[in-house]
């Protein structure tokens, strides 16, 4: 041991506000930093949240109150202080917080200046204001009592008798070289919190359904469910409870897009607004969730993965082993789980894809040997491998047939296609990117899939085929194969 007592010793503090500058740099988006505001309030026992914001360009000011218990000027100031709790204290079991960070790294992610406006019963509301530009002047860690529009806001706690509100201004990451007069600043700036929004209901989905209010700008928040929990053919797998019940997974098949409405379905595709982006694992803490939908390595997202997602549910006292971060954006199983996790996962996934398939197959089994019609074709010319356009494809024969007598040019124009197709680039992608590989007419209008399908229904049915064998020749035709759920409507 040594002997401290005996060794000389100097101060050496942090430089503020190069210390601030850090936190501005942790790398939160601005709904990862609003969540983690909301997080305090839901710990303060908030049953309201108001989040406000009134354009104003540069001067844009954005607030965040709560009906929680508040705090008192000792507790605020203790609040305000960086680092005003230890991550190695044991937290209360609902307790969202950890490093007693999220409220001075989440505010400065954004703004150069904010206060904490408190009132707890019994005492006088309080507030303070951490200004970077005054620490920066000032060189030390102080706070001012200071806030635009004090009354206003403190009227609004002395209505709910008990609250905090957070007031973010000079928020210069979102609009420093604005206008307050420009359409499209506003507008931009609209829609960024049009993101904040779903994230929110993302988010907090949980609590929501549980009564908690999130009003946006005075518009209670709708939650968005993940899972479609009610919705008609949702299938899901008996919950794994693992760690003496500090690790539970459950995984889910979302229904199949034709058992859903149009509504449903695009409600499905999530704040991300896609399918895709949102398969993978939901991890929560204490219901608040972390990742939404996320592989954690184990897997790509691939399209036929589309309807699965997984719920991992922790509790508030593993964050260490599953290395949550400042931000609670990360998640990641520590190594004696992930076994466990990979075969769950795998379950629900192979399971997900029987259901993405299904349709097709109810169609293809009511049909004897029909031929596939794939558009591409694999061939080797001189031990060397090229990709061919299938001459025997249904719409290209169509083609042909439609171009009179001389097709040389059309044929002409498929070999450059063929000769052409840029399939280095495209393996080379596959390997490096992680953004999952889209399927066929993915993200833009089916217009031509259902005109093109409908077209070449209608001449099968001329042709003299019923009904189901003309459905049967299309489910079997690329890219058809991939939208069952429009042959089904054919008429
Ligand atoms: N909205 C709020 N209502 C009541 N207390 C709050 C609120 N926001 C923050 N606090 C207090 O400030 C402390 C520090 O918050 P924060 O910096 O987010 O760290 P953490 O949440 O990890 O403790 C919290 O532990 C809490 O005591
Ligand atoms: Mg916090």
């Amino acid at each position: 041991m040594i002997d401290y007592s005996k060794i000389e010793s100097t101060l050496a503090p942090p430089e503020a506000s190069s210390m601030i500058e850090t936190f501005r740099a942790i790398g939160y988006s601005i709904e990862t930093a609003i969540a983690d505001l909301i997080d305090n309030s839901i710990t303060a026992n908030a049953q309201n949240i108001w989040i406000d914001y009134e354009w104003n360009g540069p001067s844009t000011i954005l607030s965040v109150t709560d009906d929680g218990v508040g705090m008192n000027n000792e507790e605020l100031i203790q609040a305000m202080k960086p680092g005003s709790t230890s991550p190695l204290d044991v937290r209360k079991e609902h307790d969202l917080g950890r490093f007693g960070l999220g409220l001075k790294t989440a505010s400065f992610s954004q703004c150069r200046k904010f206060a904490v406006l408190s009132l707890k019963e019994h005492y006088h509301p309080v507030y303070w204001c951490w200004d970077l530009d005054y620490v920066k002047h000032q060189k030390s860690w102080s706070l001012i009592k200071y806030c635009p529009s004090t009354e206003n806001y403190l009227e609004k706690l002395k209505e709910t008798k008990h609250g905090t509100t957070v007031v973010w201004w000079d928020i210069d990451r979102l609009t420093s070289n604005t206008r307050a007069d420009s359409d499209q600043s506003k507008s931009q700036f609209l829609e960024i919190m049009e993101i904040v929004k779903k994230h929110l209901a993302m988010v907090f989905h949980r609590f929501i359904d549980e009564g908690l209010k999130i009003f946006f700008r005075d518009r209670k928040i709708n939650a968005w469910d993940p899972f479609m929990i009610g919705s008609e053919g949702l299938q899901s797998k008996p919950e794994s409870i693992l760690e003496n019940g500090k690790v539970r997974i459950k995984g889910f098949v979302l229904p199949h897009r034709s058992k859903l409405s149009v509504e449903q379905y695009l409600y499905g595709k999530g704040p991300q607004d896609s399918w895709t982006a949102h398969q993978g694992f939901y991890v929560y803490r204490n219901k608040r969730l972390l990742v939404s939908g996320d592989w954690l390595g184990m897997f790509k997202k691939e399209v036929h993965y589309d309807l699965c997602r997984v719920r991992i549910d922790l509790t508030n006292d593993l964050d260490e082993e599953w290395q949550i971060d400042i931000r609670k954006s990360v998640a990641r199983p520590p190594a004696k789980l992930k076994e466990t996790i990979l075969s769950i996962a795998k379950d629900a996934r192979m399971q997900a894809l029987e259901v993405y398939r299904h349709k097709g197959k109810v169609v293809k089994r009511k049909l004897t040997k029909n031929e596939y019609f794939p558009f591409w074709e694999e061939r080797t010319r001189h031990g060397k491998r090229f990709y061919r356009l299938n001459r025997n494809h249904p719409l290209i024969k169509e083609l042909k047939k439609t171009q009179d007598t001389d097709t040389s040019r059309l044929e002409q124009l498929l070999q450059f296609i063929e000769e052409t197709v840029p399939v280095p680039l495209i393996t080379l992608q596959e390997s490096e990117d992680e953004k999952p590989h889209g399927q066929p007419f993915e993200g833009r209008g089916h217009d031509a899939i259902i005109t093109t399908m409908s077209a070449m229904y209608d001449n099968l049915r001329k042709e003299g085929r019923t009904e189901e064998q003309a459905k049967a020749l299309i489910i079997n035709i690329e890219p058809f194969n991939f939208y069952p759920e429009y042959i089904e409507h054919l008429k």
